[in-house]
């Protein structure tokens, strides 16, 4: 499973990337607001860090408008994947710049009928936002399942499926164990992973039993 980070602080993504456990970067117009900067001089810094996909967000919502926002952003570096919404517009603007060889990820989905048109609209990246269905009262993870399984139904789709809107490390294992090809993962809940109370309890007691041996080994 490819682990994306969904940031555009440039801090987060170099500590990542320095992990080893880092393949890719989502941002959206939110986090390019968080982050105070300017889309294209954040995202020509995140491409330099990350050789992986960088997804950069169309603002527009009309065709013509993305393509001419998606020539922009593609020529910030060779990595950047175009984010377009699913709407029909976005939809026509993944079919025209998946066909020029572009990859692109199509957001803010939230059923499996509408993964089905952007796989057929040439999509890399299919992106399901769990934890906004989760809240609503939906599951999430079925969503999950459901593309999983449409997808695995017909070879001829190649769009990968990329877990968006993770909120915990329960999304990405239910995730990981669906066969889900992407997760992106905010940083903090990349931190949570880490975490186990028996690790920490195991380790506190080999140190403790290390320092009664009076051993070091450098
Ligand atoms: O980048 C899209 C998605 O991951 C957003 O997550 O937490 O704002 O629903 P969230």
């Amino acid at each position: 499973m490819k682990f994306f980070v969904d940031t555009a602080e440039i801090s987060e993504i170099r500590e990542l990337a320095e992990t080893g456990l880092l393949d890719g970067v989502t941002t959206n117009p939110t986090l390019i607001a968080k982050s105070g900067r300017n889309i294209a001089e954040v995202i020509a810094e995140i491409c330099e860090i990350v050789s992986g996909p960088v997804s950069a967000e169309v603002a527009a919502t009309d065709y013509k408008q993305m393509l001419m926002e998606a020539a922009v952003l593609r020529r910030i570096a060779k990595n950047v994947t175009i984010k377009v919404p699913l709407t029909p517009d976005g939809l026509r603007a993944c079919y025209a710049l998946s066909r020029e060889g572009i990859m692109v990820n199509v957001t803010l989905c939230f059923s499996a009928a509408q993964a089905l048109l952007a796989a057929k609209a040439g999509a890399s990246f299919i992106s399901p936002f769990v934890g906004r269905l989760d809240d609503i009262g939906q599951n999430g993870m079925d969503l999950i399942a459901d593309i999983v399984q449409i997808y695995a139904n017909y070879p001829a789709i190649k769009t990968e499926v990329l877990v968006a809107s993770i909120r915990n490390p329960i999304h990405l294992i239910e995730a990981a164990k669906m066969g889900a090809d992407v997760a992106t993962i905010p940083p903090a809940v990349i931190k949570q992973l880490y975490h186990h109370p028996l690790t920490d309890k195991g380790l506190a007691a080999f140190l403790a039993d290390w320092g009664k041996t009076g051993q070091s080994i450098v």
